[in-house]
């Protein structure tokens, strides 16, 4: 006989066989509601191999199993018959089924790395194969997703491998409470879920369920405080570490490694050093004892974020010495013990003065970095955000992502909708992230950034990569809010961040199917073909319907500054943080052209250099983010720009009253709290999305005097 694992059917449920060992019962369950496991639960199921990751999938099944009529069979395996084997690939002899499954493991190319995973039927039994720990706990979430799809004797054999090593979140969170961005900067889902009143939140049941949330959506990284690094946050790196240490402790059994932002100026302000000069041998030395007791301390500490010359924090330039410099000093102290720095590209002048045309924030990142490509170590992964400006609705790739071919990059992208409704609104951003994800820089024959940020090496005549990739990281969404997100459809995009960088080929609308049912589990609802069909409609084109009543045409901000929350068009205008539309009575848009304007359309290889550069070539979504044009230019959707402004801005409106509409059909369907915390969100999204029609509209008809063509009411 297999020995049963406790909390099997027949032994009283124990704590650890109940899923709120992971989460407080009060907290939404997200994406992995206990209905979820209902397929895997009601099965006889056999869990071989060891290890800590291996401890956290057999709690999982053991649960399951005892919540649903299952059983939970541990190794040795004695023969009898079993509906799922999970299975790690090298651990110790293999139960019978495992074995058989070892040749279409061969077929398929065999290599599983250690977080891949090979599913298959071998018989009557569904057997995962993983290559390592985290492949089994990956493995064993994707059952859950797949639910009774899992047991089809019709399974498709595949392989599964992410294509990104690192996939991570950054949370902004700040551990002392900041006098205008507060607990957490541009968090809008409540207080942080690791800090509270400038000391740890201690409220570790939270965070494992976060951690059993990441793994369960493909993320093994957090960085746990914000790239604004204050004096209490500093210190998380010396006497606060502990509280950092804790944090590790819960996420580590969801395979999450624990980051930390980092203050440039450390060594002067916790090592009471005179200087923070990146050349300077105490310096040096400083950093590399202090990286060593972090590790004392964290063994499988990941490493450091920093955000250096950058909006205030401090950084290499106050010593006269590169970005290169800055980053190399960290990754010298990390690299014998494992780490990495994640060393931001974010870097432009915040003191500009609007009168000066020549200065473009847009450039400033390719300006600063691209010249030293080849210079940082391997241990550096410079940390670009997806556009030249600021995580806008709408922003071309970022040219940096192309010129960098000796270092390893990896992307960023906002999670927290900063710009793009703060989770009042919905805004879906599968679609923006897979788009970013999908573009290929050189052209159609070359990569896409998805295969830059994953360092596969480019074929053909453009220059080879060296570095294998930095991977994907993102700005977290999450809070103390008991849905996670405020926005319960904001868990959406979380969950499709983690998804999209395990394989960035994935379909939004397919990645939001999974969210569905998961969340929703058909099992456990009354009408999931209505839920289904009604999240869809109101989720798959809400980036789209967003960016239609908020800034035109690629513009960006139009925001009011500070909150960056409703709309005001000169908000940012005449200030020293850029300048954004130029318009005046005759046109609109920022002419960034190298024939008249600020030359960034330089920073782009071909073809995009030369389709930015003219206005014939430009696509309409981008159109003035390059240029400046008259107002009734001719978009290639045959509209004028003017005429355009007004009609995207009355369709998005409509389109925000429809999901409104829609929501409604699921009253009684769904749960109650859920549905009227979300009817809630809706009734600002209409009235914030009125608000920006007509502002718009009102400041376009002003400032041109053309009428719009259907002769709709403009204030
Ligand atoms: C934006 C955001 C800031 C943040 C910054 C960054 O500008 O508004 O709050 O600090 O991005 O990415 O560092």
């Amino acid at each position: 006989m297999s020995a049963p694992m406790a909390g099997s059917p027949g032994e009283p449920a124990t704590v650890t066989g109940h899923p709120h060992r992971f989460g407080e019962p009060s907290v939404h369950p997200a994406w992995l509601p206990s209905e979820a496991f209902r397929a895997l639960g009601s099965r006889r199921v056999l869990v071989h191999g060891d290890g800590p990751l291996v401890d956290t999938v057999e709690t999982e099944v053991t649960w399951a199993c005892s919540r649903f009529g299952g059983q939970a069979l541990v190794a040795p395996y004695r023969d009898e018959p079993v509906d799922l084997v999970l299975a790690l690939r090298w651990a110790g002899p293999l139960p019978a089924p495992a074995t058989r499954a070892l040749a279409p493991l061969n077929e398929t190319g065999g290599g599983l790395g250690d977080e891949g995973f090979l599913l298959t039927r071998v018989g009557d039994t569904t057997v995962l194969l993983a290559g390592g720990p985290a492949g089994l706990l990956y493995g064993l979430y994707h059952v859950v997703r797949l639910g009774e799809a899992a047991f089809d004797p019709g399974l498709v054999t595949r392989r599964h491998r992410p294509a990104l090593r690192r996939r991570m979140l950054d949370h902004w969170d700040n551990v002392a409470v900041h006098p205008v961005m507060g607990q957490v900067e541009r968090g809008y889902a409540g207080g942080s879920i690791f800090w509270r009143n400038g000391g740890p939140r201690r409220d570790l049941a939270r965070v494992r369920a976060y951690g059993r949330l990441l793994a369960a959506c493909g993320i093994n990284a957090v960085s746990v405080n914000n790239v604004n690094v204050g004096a209490t946050e500093a210190r998380l790196l010396t006497e606060r570490l502990g509280d950092v240490a804790e944090i590790a402790d819960a996420l580590r059994p969801f395979g999450v490694r624990v980051h930390l932002s980092v203050t440039f100026a450390a060594p002067v302000v916790l090592g009471g050093l005179p200087t923070a000069d990146p050349l300077d041998e105490k310096v040096r030395s400083w950093w590399a004892t202090t990286t060593r007791q972090v590790y004392e301390r964290i063994p499988d500490f990941g490493g450091y974020v920093v955000k250096a010359d950058s909006e205030g924090q401090p950084g290499p330039f106050t010593y006269g010495r590169s970005h290169a410099d800055g980053a190399n000093l960290l990754a010298e102290a990390l690299a014998p013990l494992g780490g990495v720095v994640h060393w931001r590209a974010f870097v432009y002048n915040h003191r500009q003065d609007w009168r000066d045309r020549r200065t473009d924030r847009a450039r400033a990142a390719y300006d600063h970095f691209a010249p030293l490509d080849g210079e940082f170590r391997t241990n550096v992964i410079l940390q670009v955000k997806y556009g030249p400006i600021d995580f806008q609705t709408r922003e071309p790739v970022s040219p940096v992502i192309a010129a960098m071919p000796a270092t390893r990059l990896a992307v960023e992208m906002q999670v927290t909708q900063e710009y793009t409704g703060q989770q009042r609104h919905v805004c879906y951003l599968g679609p923006l992230w897979r788009e970013i994800l999908g573009f290929r820089p050189w052209g159609e024959d070359g990569r896409t950034v998805a295969a830059v940020v994953a360092g596969e090496p480019a074929k053909g005549p453009t220059r080879t990569r060296s570095g294998p990739g930095g991977g994907l990281v993102a700005v977290a969404n999450v809070g103390d809010d008991p849905y996670w997100c405020g926005h319960p459809l904001a868990q959406a995009n979380l969950y499709a961040f983690g998804r999209l960088a395990w394989d960035p080929e994935l379909d939004p609308a397919a990645v939001l199917d999974e969210w569905i049912d998961l969340t929703f589990p058909p099992t456990a609802t009354e009408d999931p073909a209505l839920v289904r069909e009604t999240v869809h409609a109101i989720m798959d084109d809400s980036w789209r319907t967003y960016e239609r009543y908020t800034a035109p045409l690629g513009v960006g901000f139009m925001v009011n500054p500070g909150n960056h929350y409703g709309p005001q068009v000169d908000g940012y205008e005449y200030s020293q943080w850029g300048t954004y539309h130029f318009a005046d009575r005759d046109g609109v848009g920022v002419d960034r052209t190298r024939a008249t304007g600020t030359g960034y359309t330089d920073q782009y290889p071909p073809p995009w250099r030369d389709v930015y550069e003219s206005p014939e070539t430009c696509p309409d979504e981008l159109l003035l983010f390059f240029h400046h044009v008259p107002y009734d230019h001719v978009l290639h959707s045959g509209s004028t720009v003017i005429q355009h402004i007004y009609d995207t801005h009355f369709a998005g409106v409509e389109q925000v009253e429809a999901m409104f509409r829609r929501w409604q059909l699921l009253a009684g369907v769904i749960d109650p709290a859920l549905h009227e915390r979300v009817t809630d969100r809706l009734d600002e999204q209409v009235l914030s999305a009125r608000e920006w029609r007509d502002h718009i509209n009102t400041y376009f008809f002003r400032k041109s005097g053309v009428p719009d063509a259907k002769g709709r009411r403009i204030h």
